[in-house]
C-alpha cells in the first residue's frame, strides 16, 4: 500500500546538480544535460505546485561562481534561462510568481529585461512562488541586505530586519532542501533561509530525478523529526 503523505514542506529548495555527469555518462555534450535538466525542472515544479500544493519552490540554477565555466557552456545556460523566463513561463505556470534571486547586473540585457517583465506580470500571483537563483550567492545576498540596511540609516538590526532585506522577503524559510547527484554541500545556497531546513542528498543526477523520486524525497522529509532546538 502507498504510504500517505501528510506532512509536506511549505518551502522546498532544489540544488539541481549532476546535469554534466548525466550527459557524460551517455556520451552527450554537457549542453544536453542542461537541456534535459530544464525539462526535469518543469516536471518537478508542476509536481510540487499542482500535485502536492507546495506553495514555494526555490531553485539554484546558476551560482555566482559558475561564470568560471567555459564560455560556450555559459552561453548555452543563459539561452536556457532566457527561454525559461520568457512568455513561455507564463504559459506554463500562469499562477506562479517568478522571483529572481541573484545579481542581475551581469545578465545580458535580454535576460534582465525578460526577467523583470515576467516578474512584474506575475507579481500578484500569491498562491505559488518560484524563487529562481541565477548568478546567486547566499553570502552576497547577506552582504547586499546589510548594505541596504546601512543605507537606510538603521542602527540596530534584528532577524526580522535582515529577513525583510533578502530576496525572499515576506516568505517562510526553507523547510527542505534536496541536492541531487550525491554531493553533500550547500555551495552558498540560501544561507540564511536554510538555517532549520532538513537536507536530503539523493544520488540521482538531476535530469533523471522524477515524480517517484520526488515522492520518496517528500516521504523522507515527513519522516524527519523537526525540533527547532526544542526537546520533542
Ligand atoms: C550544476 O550541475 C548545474 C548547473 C550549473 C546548471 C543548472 C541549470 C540547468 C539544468 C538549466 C535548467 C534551469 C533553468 C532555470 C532553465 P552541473 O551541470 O555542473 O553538473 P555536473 O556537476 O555533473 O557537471
Amino acid at each position: 500500500m502507498k504510504q500517505e503523505l501528510k506532512t509536506l514542506p511549505n518551502h522546498i529548495g532544489f540544488i539541481i546538480d549532476g546535469n554534466g555527469r548525466w550527459a557524460k555518462k551517455r556520451g552527450l555534450p554537457r549542453s544536453a544535460g542542461h537541456k534535459a535538466g530544464s525539462e526535469t525542472l518543469s516536471l518537478i515544479l508542476k509536481e510540487c505546485f499542482y500535485t502536492y500544493n507546495i506553495p514555494i519552490v526555490s531553485i539554484y540554477a546558476f551560482s555566482s561562481e559558475n561564470w568560471k565555466r567555459p564560455k560556450q557552456e555559459i552561453d548555452y545556460l543563459m539561452s536556457l534561462f532566457e527561454k525559461y523566463t520568457s512568455d513561455d513561463f507564463i504559459k506554463e505556470f500562469p499562477d506562479v510568481k517568478l522571483n529572481i534571486m541573484g545579481d542581475e547586473s551581469k545578465f545580458s540585457s535580454k535576460l534582465a529585461s525578460q526577467c523583470q517583465k515576467t516578474a512584474s506580470i506575475t507579481k500578484n500571483n500569491y498562491k505559488y512562488i518560484l524563487n529562481l537563483g541565477i548568478n546567486y550567492s547566499g553570502q552576497e545576498e547577506l552582504v547586499n541586505a546589510f548594505n541596504s540596511i546601512i543605507k537606510k540609516g538603521i542602527k540596530s538590526v534584528d532577524r526580522e530586519t535582515i529577513k525583510s532585506h533578502l530576496y525572499t522577503s515576506g516568505q517562510p524559510e526553507l523547510d527542505f532542501v534536496v541536492r541531487t547527484s550525491g554531493e553533500q554541500r550547500l555551495s552558498n545556497f540560501m544561507l540564511w533561509q536554510i538555517a532549520y531546513a532538513e537536507l536530503y542528498f539523493p544520488k540521482t543526477y538531476w535530469p533523471s530525478f522524477n515524480k517517484k523520486q520526488l515522492r520518496e524525497a517528500l516521504l523522507v522529509f515527513q519522516s524527519r523529526n523537526r525540533r527547532f532546538g526544542e526537546v520533542k
